[in-house]
């Protein structure tokens, strides 16, 4: 079975569009619907059908497109349950632990609750690859608004359970001010350093820094790093336990001048 075709491009202001295309069948997904506009325009340009949107949370920068692009293309909304009732046309519902098929692959959905209430991600296994919406991000995650600090450590955390190889796919281009927090907590990262030179030197030339892998950001992003001594040493918080750091880490975040 040849791999499907990833085509990610940058929209509104810095929401990621990711169009995913099964050669065999012309199964195209559209990961969120940003910008119908810039949807279609990337749809044109790779002459593909739109058969498919996978909705992660429904804020309105990832659920905006949504109508217009089922009245276009006749596309299955598919999204969560748990927030059907915000989800501009949606037609099939899934929660957390459920897995569809969809381009003859297995996809699994992952409950993220943090960003909103009833956040998804979704997980294409035989594709090393994630669809992790708001929840995480690359040297960094989404923001907490509906769900508790400790749901989204939880969240977060799931991901470590993933294939390093596994590439991760995120919503939003927020990786060069990610790393500059990253590096506030966690200074003598090699790794980090190393990531945080090639994202500004990505950035300077306007390219896109995503999709990165699972194992880049576990030896990169603070957020799935919680052990790391040196961030612990850095908040004063050897004793404490990982959900804590991880919250503070967020509360610091949230302020943080970049
Ligand atoms: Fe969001």
């Amino acid at each position: 079975m040849s791999h499907l075709e990833m085509h990610q491009f940058i929209c509104r202001t810095d929401n990621y569009g990711l169009l995913v295309h099964d050669h065999k069948t012309g199964a195209t997904a559209s990961i969120d619907a940003p910008d119908a506009v810039e949807i279609e325009k990337q749809l044109k340009k790779r002459g593909w059908q739109l058969t498919h949107i996978f909705t992660t949370h429904h804020h309105g920068d990832h659920v905006e497109g949504n109508a217009a692009l089922k009245e276009q293309f006749g596309c299955v909304i598919i999204g969560p349950r748990a927030e059907a009732d915000r989800i501009p046309g949606i037609r099939k519902e899934v929660s957390g632990g459920e897995a569809f098929a969809w381009a003859g692959r297995d996809v699994k959905v992952l409950a993220c609750p943090g960003h909103t209430k009833g956040h998804i991600a979704y997980h294409i296994p035989s594709e090393y690859s994630v669809f992790a919406g708001d929840t995480l991000f690359s040297l960094g995650c989404g923001r907490v608004f509906e769900g508790t600090m400790d749901e989204m450590y939880h969240s977060v955390t799931q991901f470590k359970s993933l294939s390093p190889s596994t590439y991760v796919y995120c919503g939003h281009e927020y990786t060069e001010s990610n790393a500059r927090f990253a590096l506030s907590v966690e200074p003598i990262n090699r790794m980090l350093q190393q990531r945080a030179g090639i994202v500004s030197q990505l950035r300077q030339e306007g390219k896109m820094t995503c999709p990165s892998t699972i194992g880049e950001e576990l030896k990169a992003n603070p957020f799935l790093r919680t052990d790391s001594p040196a961030i612990r040493k850095n908040l004063n918080m050897e004793g404490a336990s990982d959900a804590e750091v991880f919250a503070e880490l967020r509360r610091r975040k949230d302020v943080f001048k970049s």
